[in-house]
């Protein structure tokens, strides 16, 4: 008797310990998203948040609005993510080759589906952009044969395309990359040629139907175009709408003062801009090789930038994970090492416009919007022909990556 009720406590002891471990297994599987266990990476498609995830928009609602760039035809592939989200750029719909494909003649349609789209989502947009060399129907370049009618016409282009918008848009990207792509220290100093800074000449080659606007107005189109807005916006009564110039690579010490050089030229002539957009298309393994120096120089822009009573938007944001372009493919889904690093650098990154989002000083701007340029990794234009990149928050599979609860976590 004794006997038998000690081998059924042994057995019952026995199963409820086993039922323990297996709820204990349960909980950690349920958890794992959250935890650093390498086995559950989502690289390939893995990880949904239990219950329904918190929002970005909502998570960083005190701070900036969140934004992600879409096209008329993919926000209706993202359905699942785009709520996350409080802010679009329209990829192609906004620009000139869309919105002027004759001259004098305009098309809105695109860009109009977008705004609706927006509006009936409780997203704001993000306009851009008005002024560039690439990105534009063949008649400008050749119709621009002289700075007048040069001036005349993107004088016509972004007035139009302003009213037309009006403030369904919060604010324009009014001219995209005018600086060089890499500014020497030389073309800071004080004898250097008054073009050293600028897109133009023989150092930056210009394809078919795209434009070196500096060799043809100097540097009165940027100029023209900025007036251009604020005397459209002021002619609607849409004061509101801010101005930027937007650029990659400003994170760079010379490239920023370039920038800086932009603002205050600008300001000399009267001429209003309400902010600088910082594109931020980076390299993770820029990031990995010396993290302190390049946090230090993102930080620096920012508060440089902030500090001329300027705001700051980061409105291109994305990192890629190769070295190069052209590095040839070696994995068919994010390694969960790189997701992990990835994650981090998207968090420190976000820590400095988190800071920065309320003003450092007096007469300081702020960072007021974080927009990455794309929603998953399945769309991006960061891929090459010679690899797939990943460079987003969210995955090939419309997953939840790291970097999102990395960007909760932090
Ligand atoms: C630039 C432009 C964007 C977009 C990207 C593509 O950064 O500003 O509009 O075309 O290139 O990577």
């Amino acid at each position: 008797m004794q006997q038998t009720f000690l081998k059924n406590f042994k057995r019952g002891a026995f199963f409820a310990i086993s039922l323990l471990f297996l709820l204990c297994i349960a909980l950690f599987s349920a958890c794992a998203p959250l935890s650093s266990d390498s086995s559950s990476s989502s690289g390939s498609g893995g990880t949904e948040p239990v219950g329904d995830p918190t929002l970005l928009r909502t998570a960083y609602a005190d701070y900036f609005r969140i934004g992600a760039a879409v096209t008329t035809d993919n926000v209706k592939t993202y359905d699942s993510l785009l709520p996350h989200f409080n802010s679009v750029t329209a990829e192609w719909e906004m620009k000139w080759r869309v919105s002027e494909p004759s001259q004098g003649e305009f098309d809105f349609s695109a860009g109009d589906e977008l705004v609706a789209w927006a509006q009936a989502h409780d997203t704001a947009v993000r306009g851009h952009c008005l002024l560039w060399y690439k990105s534009l129907p063949s008649w400008v370049s050749e119709a621009c044969t002289d700075k007048e009618t040069a001036l005349s016409i993107i004088d016509e282009h972004v007035r139009e395309t302003v009213k037309h918008y009006g403030d369904d848009v919060y604010c324009w990207d009014v001219a995209n990359e005018v600086l060089d792509g890499t500014v020497y220290s030389s073309a800071l100093e004080e004898d250097a040629p008054a073009d050293a800074i600028w897109r133009t000449g023989d150092d930056e080659e210009f394809e078919q139907g795209e434009i070196d606007w500096y060799e043809i107005c100097g540097e009165d189109f940027l100029k023209q175009a900025f007036r251009s807005a604020e005397l459209a916006l002021e002619e609607i009564g849409a004061e509101d709408v801010q101005l930027f110039y937007n650029d990659y690579s400003l994170n760079d010490p010379n490239k920023r003062e370039a920038c800086v050089r932009l603002v205050e030229m600008l300001r000399e002539d009267g001429i209003r801009i309400d902010g600088v957009g910082m594109q931020a298309h980076y390299g993770l393994q820029t990031y990995l090789k010396d993290k302190e120096g390049f946090m230090k120089n993102f930080e620096d822009s920012v508060r440089r930038f902030t500090s001329l009573g300027l705001d700051v938007h980061i409105t291109e944001l994305d990192i890629r994970v190769y070295g190069s372009s052209s590095e040839p493919q070696a994995f068919d889904s994010l390694p969960y090492e790189l997701e992990v690093a990835q994650a981090e650098m998207y968090g420190k990154i976000f820590e400095v416009c988190r800071k920065y989002s309320t003003p450092q000083g007096e007469g300081y701007g702020v960072v007021s919007s974080v927009t990455t340029w794309g929603v998953a990794d399945d769309h991006t234009s960061q891929d090459t022909s010679a690899h797939k990149e990943y460079p987003l928050i969210f995955g090939v599979d419309h997953d939840y990556k790291r970097t999102y609860y990395e960007l909760m976590a932090i």
